[in-house]
């Protein structure tokens, strides 16, 4: 079978661990470029996933013979790089959040339409086993009817400080970016609000929001929002980047609940804990992270065969999911100069 060619921009954390392996282990996809501004780590991802082609140049890596692209770069670069991959013609698969303002996710999402090319938003927690599960056990009804969701990522992105060359103590740029592009709530939360409207199949009709800010950026740094969907169901998210965020030994929490007239879902990341408890008992089932890059990148080589997204989100997904975490984080940010 052919395989279809791929370019990926943005050589750095997320595409080292995630999107690289997964594309070098794909069947269906072939890797044959990437491209970054940054020399170094363009050169590091070419030599450690022996990709064919690297360029710092835009035009020169659109034309490298591929058909789609992944977008891997910060979230201020992707609507640009949206609009480059138009003006060559490339289906793109991009990473959250899709966009740093409602309007730009949404332009994004109407000239990829009018180009007649697909949008897909990378949220690939989707793709993992728990997360599939978690829908097949709601399709089951195994915990009735569904009445409440929490979804609890409170950490310290990797913590507050790093250490400069000059052996001194500075706060952690990749940290700092992403307070600045909106605070965790836009960063992971995204995730989580895409994770219960997929399981829910409904739509959020209300949204209140309130942040607590540890630190001082605009954005709150610990946020909870609490979402009212269409089919009744109540969701809270609860997302921090200063839980734990100077401990010399940090710990953080990662749990979903998901509650049920007739039982509870239970996932627990730091007791690797996944079970179901209903009347007939408790089911554990195997524990597993909750990112799926393997099996996304599958549904990607799928939608970009058949035309059609099947499970993968599009751009319109990512929009939703940006346009509520946008409004609760201006939300936050009002009530708390009202306060
Ligand atoms: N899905 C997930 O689980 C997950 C996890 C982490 C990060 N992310 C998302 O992935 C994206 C990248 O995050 P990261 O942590 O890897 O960031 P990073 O800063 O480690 O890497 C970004 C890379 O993009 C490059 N870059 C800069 N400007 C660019 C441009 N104009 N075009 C292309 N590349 C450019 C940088 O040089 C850098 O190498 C962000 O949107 C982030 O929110 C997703």
């Amino acid at each position: 079978m052919r395989k279809i060619p791929v370019g990926l921009m943005g050589c750095g954390v997320v595409a080292g661990y995630g999107h690289l392996p997964a594309l070098k282990a794909s069947q269906e996809l072939e890797l044959v470029s990437v491209f970054d501004p940054d020399e170094k780590r363009l050169q590091s991802a070419q030599e450690r996933f022996s990709v064919p082609k690297a360029f710092a140049d835009t035009d020169e890596f659109f034309q490298s013979g591929i058909e789609a692209v992944v977008l891997a770069s910060p979230a201020p670069c992707h609507y640009q790089n949206v609009m480059d991959s138009i003006r060559f013609g490339k289906h793109v698969l991009c990473e959250k959040p899709l966009a740093q303002s409602e309007d730009e996710a949404q332009a994004m999402v109407q000239e990829m339409q009018k180009a007649g090319l697909m949008l897909f938003t990378a949220y690939c927690y989707r793709f993992s086993s728990p997360c599939l599960k978690i829908k097949e056990l709601l399709e089951q009804n195994a915990v009735g009817t569904v009445r409440s969701l929490r979804l609890v990522y409170i950490w310290n992105c990797h913590g507050r400080y790093e250490t400069a060359p000059d052996g001194g103590r500075v706060e952690q740029a990749r940290r700092v970016g992403r307070m600045l592009e909106g605070g965790p709530l836009v960063d992971c939360g995204v995730h989580q609000i895409d994770l219960s409207r997929w399981w829910l199949g409904s739509e959020v009709v209300a949204q209140h929001s309130f942040g607590a800010w540890v630190e001082d950026y605009e954005a709150p740094d610990h946020h909870y929002l609490h979402l009212e969907y269409a089919n009744g169901v109540h969701a809270m998210v609860e997302m921090s980047f200063t839980y734990c965020h100077t401990a010399k030994e940090p710990i953080h929490f990662f749990t979903y609940d998901i509650i049920g007239t007739e039982g509870v879902i239970h996932y627990d990341g730091t007791s690797h804990t996944f079970e179901l408890r209903n009347s007939s008992g408790t089911t554990q089932f195997p524990y597993a992270k909750v990112k799926g890059f393997d099996a996304m990148y599958s549904e990607f080589a799928r939608a970009l065969q058949t035309g059609s997204p099947g499970n993968l989100p599009t751009g319109q997904d990512g929009l939703i999911a940006t346009q509520i975490a946008r409004r609760a984080v201006e939300q936050a940010i009002q009530s708390r100069h009202v306060r």
